[in-house]
């Protein structure tokens, strides 16, 4: 189809994320989108959180479990030319309406030159949000994982749960506990415990940024007894996560660089500023191929596959670039 085939976008859904809740926090693009709306769609409480902003425009509200039912609804008004906002809590691309979205729309056959526009309107997500509340637990290497059974086997969150946790991210959890789902949180607990120690920090963030806000920190070990329900986010924090003055912070990884003492930032032995450390990849690559070690030695000291280690072994170690970089 060449341009002056393109037909005219008539109708439009709205993929609006609203944040954690509160006005302060729903983007200007977000509150733009609800006024353009001739629709809104989305779950009762989300819907309440923008009851000011909706009057005047059909309002479909619908129940939790009903997300493609949502989606559906989308597309048959689009589809008689609407302007439809679909809300959702949070980013409406983190477990929110964005993919059931998607996969309805693919499934009627729309394509991004059909007669329906689509536009995604990012919200700052409950990870983001609940970070922001307890300090800085996510400045360096993290994840999200939904605790829900209702659309994903068991084993396949275990796994996850068991990965992440062996491979030392700070881990956001989602969806943790509801009224029927209450031993997930357990079982999250005690696949953490088998890779992290027991006093790991662990912030509990209920309704954020919402007028029944509760932030409570705990420990790995206690983490399953805290009051947690359906509008809670745990973070986990990693092994050099810390709390102070209660903050929970984790570090970028300054201190295997510089050390600072009487307010100076000193550079450590055999480390350079703007350059990899001297355990970054090069450095490590020449360190191991210099130890004379075996792949199967290292493996168990790194814990990394010994086919990787054999592999890394066998390979070059590359030349250095020049010195351009932020620290990161
Ligand atoms: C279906 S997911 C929706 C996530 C949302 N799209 C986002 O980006 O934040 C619902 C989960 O998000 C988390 N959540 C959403 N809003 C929250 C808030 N205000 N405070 C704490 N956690 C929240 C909780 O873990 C809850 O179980």
């Amino acid at each position: 189809m060449n341009a002056s085939e393109t037909p005219i976008k008539t109708g439009k859904i709205m993929l609006v994320g609203l944040g954690p809740g509160s006005h302060d926090h729903l983007t200007a693009r977000a509150r733009a989108a609800i006024a353009e709306a001739d629709t809104v769609i989305g779950y009762v409480t989300y819907i309440r959180l923008v009851a000011d902003l909706v009057q005047g425009k059909e309002v479909i509200k619908k129940s939790m479990t009903e997300e493609l039912d949502r989606a559906i609804e989308a597309l048959d008004r689009a589809s008689r030319g609407k302007k439809v906002a679909l809300i959702s809590s949070g980013d409406a691309g983190v477990y929110g309406m964005a993919g059931p979205t998607f996969e309805v729309l693919f499934q009627a056959g729309w394509t991004p030159d059909s007669d329906i526009a689509v536009e995604i309107i990012p919200g700052a997500s409950a990870l983001n949000t609940c970070a922001a509340l307890v300090g800085a637990p996510l400045t360096h290497d993290f994840c999200a994982i939904s605790l829900s059974d209702l659309l994903t086997p068991w084993p396949t969150i275990a796994r996850r749960l068991d990965a992440v946790a062996y491979a030392d991210f700070v881990v956001a959890l989602y969806n943790p506990k509801s009224g029927r789902r209450t031993q997930q949180i357990v079982e999250a607990q005690r696949l953490f415990l088998r890779h992290r120690d027991a006093q790991t920090p662990v912030a509990i963030v209920k309704s954020g940024y919402r007028p029944k806000q509760r932030i409570e920190f705990t420990t790995l070990d206690r983490m399953a007894e805290a009051d947690i329900g359906m509008l809670t986010t745990v973070l986990i924090g990693n092994s050099n996560t810390f709390i102070k003055h209660g903050l929970m912070v984790t570090p970028r990884g300054y201190a295997n660089k510089y050390a600072v003492e009487a307010g100076e930032r000193n550079t450590k032995a055999g480390e350079q500023a703007g350059r990899s450390l001297s355990t970054g990849l090069n450095g490590w690559m020449a360190q191991i191929q210099a130890s004379g070690r075996s792949a199967a030695d290292l493996a168990a000291e790194y814990r990394l596959p010994e086919d990787y280690i054999a592999a890394v072994l066998a390979t070059p170690v590359p030349e250095v670039g020049e010195a351009n970089e932020i620290e990161a």
